[in-house]
């Protein structure tokens, strides 16, 4: 077993320039998302969503990449769960995929706004049954007494909607963040990686920059 300390992997798959990422950073994103199913990346699509509390505390947890839409980077949980009382506090998140196999990372930065309910409506249908109870039978973030709370109350609801169509909650849904930044970053040998930044504020169109490592 190693120590912590001597754990560490070199970089060499590939580079990146500022030709190859081109003018428009969803294009290369979609082209790296791509890249990385072919490459068979495990939880392609998990995102770490970094969030701030009403008390400016930070909050980061791993969602699922449901879309892109419209350029917007689409995920879908419970709205009263703990990170959609951040998100209605403060609509400013982070999104960060960590694509090991390709040595790539990608940080988003943007605002994120609940999506229209029938776009919820039609992926929550889409979903297993099982999960569709699942969204009624937890209380996401939520303290319970044990697991048996949740058991019994996927029990009750199986019960309750056999043979029924599972209503959406009012309560669960999508939200789509609209990117400000985003960056790619290319592993590279001696830590010398490859970072190239879009920013575009308020503004339509991207600036592009490198960053040092
Ligand atoms: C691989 C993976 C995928 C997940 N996908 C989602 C998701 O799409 N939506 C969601 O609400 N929670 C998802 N979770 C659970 C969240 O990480 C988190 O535990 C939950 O949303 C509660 O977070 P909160 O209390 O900060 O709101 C996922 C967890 C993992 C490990």
């Amino acid at each position: 077993m190693k120590e912590i300390a001597d754990i560490r992997n070199e970089y060499q798959l590939a580079a990146l320039d500022e030709m190859t990422v081109g003018d428009d950073p969803i294009a290369f994103f979609t082209q790296w998302f791509i890249e990385a199913q072919k490459a068979e990346v495990d939880e392609v699509n998990a995102m770490a969503l970094a969030t701030c509390s009403a008390e400016n505390i930070p909050h980061t947890r791993i969602v699922l990449l449901k879309g892109l839409e419209e350029d917007e980077f689409v995920f879908y949980t419970n709205y009263n769960s703990s990170k959609g009382k951040d998100i209605e506090y403060n609509p400013n998140v982070s999104l960060l995929f960590f694509w090991k196999e390709l040595e790539r990372q990608v940080r988003i930065q943007g605002i994120a706004k609940k999506i229209r309910p029938e776009i919820s409506e039609a992926y929550f249908h889409s979903r297993p049954p099982g999960s569709q109870i699942g969204a009624w039978a937890s209380e996401q973030s939520t303290i319970i007494p044990d697991r048996t709370v949740l058991d019994d109350k996927y029990a009750e609801l199986e019960q309750e909607y056999m043979g029924k169509r599972i209503p959406k909650p009012e309560h669960w849904g999508g939200y789509a963040v609209k990117p400000v930044s985003i960056e790619f970053w290319q592993g590279r040998a001696s830590r010398l990686h490859d970072r190239i930044l879009f920013t575009r504020g308020n503004n339509p169109s991207w600036q592009k920059a490198r960053l040092a490592p």
